[in-house]
């Protein structure tokens, strides 16, 4: 399938933008250093906080740290659930919020069956999603310009 190019000046801490790669639709987050530090939080209450299930699928060998990206504050993913394919919705919010876990600070939810991830789309325990969001092979033609595919 075809590479898309995408121009990521614009986007500013905090936000999201999507574009479609191979049909799928590709989230591109640019993390706060609060939602950055809140990973070291959610560590303990994840399924595969290493993200060594599946490797090869999920997760490219540039992308298998803490933030499963190549700059800490740029997350690149796919927004499809790896439960049944639904679509995930931004949890961006801290504070307590109903089915989120109390020290919720951000992240995203299936509204199918409920799972959660962190911000850089990390399962939650228990959560019928089996695997973290896949990171899609990614690479930086610039600074400000990304490769996805
Ligand atoms: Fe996401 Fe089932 S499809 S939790």
């Amino acid at each position: 399938g075809a590479a898309v190019e995408v121009d990521i000046s614009a986007l500013k801490p905090g936000e999201k933008m999507t574009v479609e790669w191979r049909g799928k639709p590709v989230w591109i987050v640019k993390r706060t250093p609060e939602q950055l530090e809140s990973l070291n939080k959610t560590e303990s209450q994840l399924a595969d906080p290493k993200s060594e299930r599946k490797p090869n699928e999920f997760t490219p060998v540039y992308a298998r740290n803490q933030a499963r990206s190549i700059k800490p504050e740029v997350f690149v993913a796919v927004g499809i659930c790896t439960h049944l394919g639904c679509s995930p919705s931004d949890k961006f919010q801290t504070g307590a919020q109903p089915s989120l876990p109390d020290d919720w600070n951000g992240g995203f939810l299936c509204p199918c069956h409920g799972s959660t991830f962190d911000i850089a789309g990390r399962v939650f325990k228990n959560k019928p999603a089996p695997d973290n969001l896949e990171v899609p092979p990614h690479m930086y033609l610039s600074d400000t310009k990304l490769l996805i595919g």
